[in-house]
């Protein structure tokens, strides 16, 4: 069984660079990690050069000194595959394994990723360095695990070199067959875009308008997928044929253009993710957004990350300031933030956690990206703070295992994600909805899993009491079906406006809408538009109950069993029908023609009997998260206050404080940026 995720220990880790420092630092190092409480530690996941100086020639001895002192003081290690960063002797000698932006200019020697994945020279040196490695270190006792390449997919997501115009050919010719199935798929006939030869096909280019054929992009991002997850699989692979039997295979994200479930499904045991939060305070999408849930806006990632993993790894936590000298950045963590963010991480899901990064570097691009120690390695606050959650975890190992627990949860596709990214119509009411959605169900304190239809089944959706699919604009018939099944066997499913309009190639469909969901939901589209910008505020009447519309309104009627439940107020749609539901089976599905604002999502979660399923045991204010895990040992749940100031909570049901040992119940304080964990009793 594997040293981390074995489902008994809550295990802390950093990321360490040995080419960083002098030899003579390491043994300190690693003695001092030791006591502070870390057992594991990410390597060598920027090395090429230290195994091969020189193409063709490997030499181990780094490395080796290295891990005969882990495996002296009994630290577990974690090796990265190094091909994020191509040696500059390759890049210079072969260019064509380079990406290059969207006018075909190469990405240069300098960074990092500037690598394509399907260049063939690429994909054989890689093979052969990680290789190399696995034959070389797998067998070393202090090695538990493989990390592949480091965040797959970061920095660029497109790629436009000739390497993936060459693989993109092959990825259509096995696809479509021939040319007339490609130019049928893509609606080639728009503006005389037809195809006559498979080398008139590139990875998209500059034209004129900067859009293109948008059937032809939603292609491309599903092939920038799989290429990214072949490069992985190759790797994966490769691993396998060396490495020990409990050792595992992770990779670090999480990162846009790659179906991430697929990719572990084929090539890792768990996934791992980097958790900046304070993020929220350095990227322009998150600032001054009134009511943004700011560095609890992880959370959402984190839903995200134990949609693919319900058990997974922290790879990198934040455990300082962000910024490059380029770009970026964000104060440091404040005292009780790096607590609070690493049990953010095990609320939903972590059982490993690791730090990014042990000490700051003094050189390069991330020397403002502080480590948990600064450049000169002094004693300071936050090795103090990672010393005492460490005493913490200790306490608290039973969570270990534990799944997160929730009723209602957020339905998404890859095909649909992948849709929105090319089309702008689609992701305005995507962004909105999920925003919304995921905001009422934290502030009401609600549980909400992410789960991915294309990766799913019924008996993993009948879990759920309620189900939103708020804008599949792709449809099938299989999905229609799948969805008709869980409604059938008693769960409650909402779907909002803009679905089912489209087919897989993201074509618009000749059929009156909802499509392929119009029998499900006995829901007739007659008409539907963007809320104009002057229409003011647009309401829907739910039998009394005011919702607000946003970014869209589809007209709804009821059809057959389909039964009329609100009305539009305003604008020259009001008294038309906006939300509809049928009942099917043991359950029922709505369709609601608008995207969900936080207020509408609310009074979904509370009229759908999901909303605050802990309200009888414990009260809190908005501003904590409630998360709850659960294992045989019990049900665990965590109280996060994310503001500086303390909150007051109450305890209704006497429960076990886990960290203090103590029973307690009726009014507690949690000071600022504190954590409760609870135990019920
Ligand atoms: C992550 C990356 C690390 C480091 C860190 C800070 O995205 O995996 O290698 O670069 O960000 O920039």
């Amino acid at each position: 069984m594997s040293a981390i995720l074995d489902g008994k220990c809550l295990v802390l880790g950093t990321c360490y660079y040995p080419e960083h420092w002098p030899e003579t630092m390491w043994e300190t190092d690693i003695k001092r990690m030791i006591e502070t409480g870390i057992e594991v530690i990410r390597i060598a996941e920027f090395a090429w050069n230290k195994t091969e100086p020189v193409e063709g020639q490997f030499t181990y001895d780094f490395f080796d000194r290295f891990l005969d002192l882990c495996d002296q003081y009994g630290m577990k290690v974690i090796f990265g595959t190094p091909t994020a960063t191509p040696p500059a002797w390759l890049t210079e000698k072969y260019p064509e394994v380079l990406n290059a932006d969207i006018e075909g200019s190469l990405y240069r020697h300098g960074a990092r990723r500037h690598y394509n994945y399907n260049s063939l020279v690429y994909q054989t040196l890689s093979a052969r360095i990680v290789r190399k490695l696995a034959a070389h270190y797998a067998g070393r006792k202090c090695i538990i695990g493989w990390q592949i390449d480091n965040e797959l997919n970061c920095e660029r997501e497109w790629f436009y070199s000739e390497a993936d115009t060459e693989a993109f050919r092959l990825f259509l010719r096995d696809k479509y067959g021939t040319l007339d199935a490609l130019n049928e798929a893509w609606g080639t006939v728009f503006w005389n875009q037809t195809y006559t030869s498979w080398n008139e096909i590139h990875v998209p280019r500059k034209t004129i308008s900067d859009s293109t054929n948008p059937h032809e992009v939603l292609d491309y991002i599903r092939f920038i997928s799989e290429s990214a997850r072949r490069f992985a699989k190759m790797q994966s692979d490769i691993l396998r044929e060396y490495m020990k039997p409990d050792d595992f295979i992770t990779t670090n994200g999480m990162f846009s253009n790659l179906d991430n479930h697929q990719m572990t499904a084929e090539s890792l045991d768990f996934y791992t993710y980097d958790s900046y939060p304070n993020f929220a305070y350095c990227l322009d999408a998150y600032r001054d957004r009134p009511g943004d849930l700011k560095d609890r806006r992880w959370s959402r990632n984190l839903t995200e990350v134990r949609s693919v993993s319900p058990i997974y790894g922290i790879m990198e936590q934040q455990s300082g300031a962000n910024g490059w000298n380029t770009r970026m950045e964000a104060p440091s963590p404040r005292p009780g933030q790096i607590a609070l963010w690493t049990m953010q991480s095990i609320a939903h899901g972590a059982d490993f956690i690791s730090y990014f990064r042990w000490r700051t570097s003094t050189i390069g691009t991330e020397i403002y990206w502080h480590g948990i120690l600064d450049y000169s390695g002094r004693e300071n606050r936050r090795i103090r703070e990672i010393r005492d959650i460490h005493a913490k975890l200790q306490k608290m190992k039973e969570i270990a295992g534990g799944r997160y627990a929730a009723k209602a949860a957020l339905l998404k596709d890859y095909d649909n994600v992948f849709d929105a990214r090319v089309d702008k119509w689609h992701n305005r009411v995507d962004w909105a909805s999920e925003d919304a959605l995921f905001n009422a169900a934290q502030k009401t304190h609600t549980p909400l899993d992410y789960v991915y239809l294309d990766h799913t089944d019924l008996d993993t959706l009948s879990a759920y009491q309620v189900i939103f699919y708020p804008h599949p604009a792709i449809m099938t018939k299989e999905r229609a079906d799948l969805l008709t099944a869980y409604v059938q066997s008693g769960g409650t499913l909402v779907i909002g406006c803009r679905s089912a309009y489209k087919d897989m190639n993201g074509k618009c469909v000749l059929e009156n809408l909802p499509g392929l969901l119009s029998e499900l939901t006995q829901a007739d589209i007659p008409e539907y538009s963007f809320i104009a910008p002057d229409a003011g505020l647009v309401t829907i009447d739910w039998n009394g109950t005011q919702l607000e519309a946003v970014v869209f309104t589809d007209i709804v009627e009821p059809v057959g069993s389909g039964v009329l439940e609100g009305t539009y107020t305003a604008d020259y749609y009001a008294g038309m029908g906006a939300l509809v539901s049928n009942t099917v089976g043991k359950g029922k599905v709505y369709y609601y023609g608008t995207a969900f604002s936080e207020q509408a999502a609310r009074v979904f979660l509370e009229k759908l009997g999901v909303a605050a399923p802990y309200r009888d045991v414990i009260i809190m204010p908005e501003s904590c998260e409630l998360a709850v895990r659960q294992n045989d040992s019990g049900t665990y749940l965590f109280v996060l206050n994310y503001l500086k100031m303390q909150a007051e909570i109450e305890i209704k049901t006497a429960m076990l404080d886990l960290i203090s040992g103590k029973v307690i119940s009726g009014k507690v304080e949690i000071p600022g940026y504190g954590v409760l964990v609870l135990k019920q009793i």
